[in-house]
């Protein structure tokens, strides 16, 4: 069983991405956030460079329902950029992007999916794997996309088990994953409201699938993936010392309050060389203990403390007394 990170917009970019990989176990595969320029904009440019993502496995995804949009941006990638593989943005919800039948919006037009997945894979020279939604409204229809996925050469199925509507706050629907895990005759990968290493267990008990996907998790507690490959044992606090297998420390022992601290820490300092000014870098900073928070007891107080903060000496300072906070591994 493999386990990938989850695409979020403005958030898992290379900068998050490299600096996760070198402080923890990291994921299998990464996929970047959606890509949905012909001329590709700075921001995805630069994400999908092979030098920003250097010694991890990158998957760009691309959000279109053109499929001759598709095909260049696709071409591109393989060309100018080397990416054999691709991943199709099925899911998004978005009122800018989902009511133009594009994201989440594509699937309740299967008719027309079908045509341009036509296209798509008789035209395309790179490996197409697809994430999708359930639906646009509801699960009713979900068979019939799963049995239009199976008429294509997917190399993989990833399946968020929520409909557009549901958006991300509704709980997942696994009876609507069960279809998907009867009917396709793709390797599927689980994603959607994985937090801890037993929720990981107990759905990967119901649903044996080939991968795992987690992002919200992953943002709470960058620990979690490593956790998992532990044997999915609970999230209970540890003693401080324990070994994690993946870890980079390989073998050692890994003081996970300590890690995330130098985690943090070296994200902060790697936006701070890519951002161009520390109120940007501060934005980022608070947009990610919005999740991150959540690994303290008093997350709700550490959370208020950061948002507070003006400077990058005062989030600096916060982060070095978040101990404080009631650290919950
Ligand atoms: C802020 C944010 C941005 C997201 N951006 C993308 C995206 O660019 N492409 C995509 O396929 N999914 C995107 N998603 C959805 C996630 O990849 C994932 O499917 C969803 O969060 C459910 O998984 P989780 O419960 O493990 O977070 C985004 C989600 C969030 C919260």
């Amino acid at each position: 069983m493999k386990l990938y990170l989850a695409p979020m917009e403005g958030i898992t970019g290379h900068v998050f991405r490299t600096v996760y990989h070198r402080h923890y176990g990291g994921a299998d595969r990464y996929f970047t956030p959606f890509i949905s320029h012909r001329d590709f904009t700075a921001r995805e440019r630069a994400d999908v460079l092979p030098e920003n993502n250097r010694n991890l496995e990158l998957v760009p995804q691309i959000l279109t329902n053109h499929a001759d949009e598709f095909l260049e941006i696709a071409h591109k990638l393989k060309e100018g950029y080397g990416y054999e593989e691709v991943d199709l943005n099925l899911g998004c919800p978005s009122p800018t992007v989902a009511p133009k039948n594009r994201g989440a919006g594509f699937l309740r037009v299967p008719d027309e999916l079908r045509v341009f997945l036509d296209e798509v894979f008789s035209k395309s020279d790179v490996r197409i794997s697809v994430k999708t939604r359930t639906g646009y409204e509801d699960h009713e229809g979900f068979e019939r996309l799963v049995e239009l996925y199976n008429d294509y050469p997917l190399t993989e199925l990833i399946v968020h088990p929520r409909c557009r509507e549901d958006y991300y706050a509704r709980p997942v629907n696994k009876e609507a994953f069960s279809v998907a895990y009867e009917k396709s005759r793709h390797a599927l990968c689980y994603n959607g409201d994985v937090y801890s290493a037993p929720e990981a267990k107990a759905t990967l008990a119901q649903f044996p699938v080939e991968a795992l996907m987690c992002g919200r998790g992953i943002l709470r507690d960058p620990g979690l993936f490593d956790r998992i490959r532990e044997g999915g044992g609970d999230n209970r606090k540890n003693s401080g010392e324990l070994c994690c297998e993946n870890a980079p420390e390989n073998g050692k022992a890994v003081n996970r309050e300590k890690q995330l601290k130098a985690f943090v820490r070296d994200l902060y300092a790697a936006y701070s060389g890519e951002l161009s000014g520390e109120k940007d870098v501060l934005f980022k900073m608070k947009e990610l203990y919005f999740y991150l928070s959540e690994s303290y007891e008093k997350g709700d107080k550490l959370l208020k403390k950061i948002r507070k903060c003006q400077r990058g000496s005062d989030f600096l300072s916060v982060l070095n007394e978040s101990g404080a906070y009631g650290y919950k591994y």
